[in-house]
């Protein structure tokens, strides 16, 4: 199966780069977006997101039609989240939303592969950077063709976290979610930081960039290619619960070494958002 998945990738390369070139015209276009919202009223969806991802699984469709698909506008608009062992394509057409919404320049289009519920490859092109990352399983992690080396920091204290906070408001979560970041902020590290979008924060963690990422609530969509960005360049992957990272799940600690990873967790305030496999 080796040259059938590397087609694969080659494609989602392909389409990644071309699904770029349509949010930087979107981006020149005069004409403001309409802004729709989903799950709450920060939880943002455009014209853009729906017409990316449709031109993503209509090229993947038509190359390989005999393979599953999620893709988070599909599955907003009401197609089950349902991830089997067949040939999977995992799509965020963008990561990012707000970020696009508002031109703030962090946007990401994500494509992971997963086979046997393993993931083969992951795509991530940041389109306003003109980066494109990428990993096959057991073959490392590039940055437009440059191989990714995750950060050998071994102590947290001289590290950057990325941290994101979703898009749930009830004041339990905003709680939890400033409970965790005052523990490491104080511990002391030397900075937090966040992209906007889940994607590209894994992929600062794959450069060396930042030690490491943690969220709670993202979705896989957000998170499948780039968890194998991250562990093809030497990272390690958690759930917040410490326990083995669950791409379902919706809590995803992403690090250089598995050290900052657990030493992190224990700072984190886990809590257990609705699965995405849940029925
Ligand atoms: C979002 C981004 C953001 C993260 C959210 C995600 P979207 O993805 O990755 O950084 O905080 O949890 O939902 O909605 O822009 O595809």
């Amino acid at each position: 199966m080796a040259d059938l998945w590397q087609n694969a990738m080659d494609h989602a390369v392909s389409a990644a780069r071309h699904a770029g070139e349509v949010v930087r015209e979107a981006l020149r276009d005069d004409r403001k977006q309409t802004v729709m919202t989903k799950s709450s009223s920060v939880d943002l969806v455009t014209q853009t997101d729906q017409k990316v991802e449709k031109l993503i699984i209509q090229s993947v469709k038509e190359k390989f039609p005999t393979h599953s698909f999620i893709g988070e506008e599909s599955v907003s608009a009401g197609e089950p989240l349902l991830l089997t062992d067949a040939p999977t394509w995992i799509i965020d057409p963008i990561d990012g939303t707000t970020n696009f919404v508002h031109t703030f320049p962090f946007i990401a289009v994500s494509i992971g592969f997963s086979v046997n519920k393993q993931m083969e490859f992951g795509v991530v092109y940041s389109c306003l950077e003109d980066k494109m990352y990428t990993a096959r399983r057991g073959r490392g992690a590039f940055c437009n063709g440059e191989p990714l080396q995750v950060s050998h920091q071994e102590d947290i204290n001289q590290s950057i976290i990325a941290a994101e906070f979703g898009s749930t408001r009830d004041a339990e979560t905003v709680d939890k979610i400033f409970i965790s970041l005052r523990r490491v902020l104080s511990l002391p590290v030397h900075g937090i930081r966040g992209a906007g979008t889940a994607a590209i924060n894994m992929c600062l963690v794959a450069s060396g960039c930042v030690e490491a990422y943690y969220e709670i609530g993202i979705h896989v969509w957000d998170v499948a290619a780039g968890s194998l960005i991250v562990s093809e360049a030497g990272g390690v992957l958690l759930d917040t619960d410490g326990g083995p990272a669950d791409l379902m799940s919706r809590r995803i600690v992403a690090a250089n070494r598995r050290i900052i990873a657990e030493r992190l967790v224990k700072e984190i305030e886990t809590f257990s958002p609705i699965r995405d496999d849940a029925a």
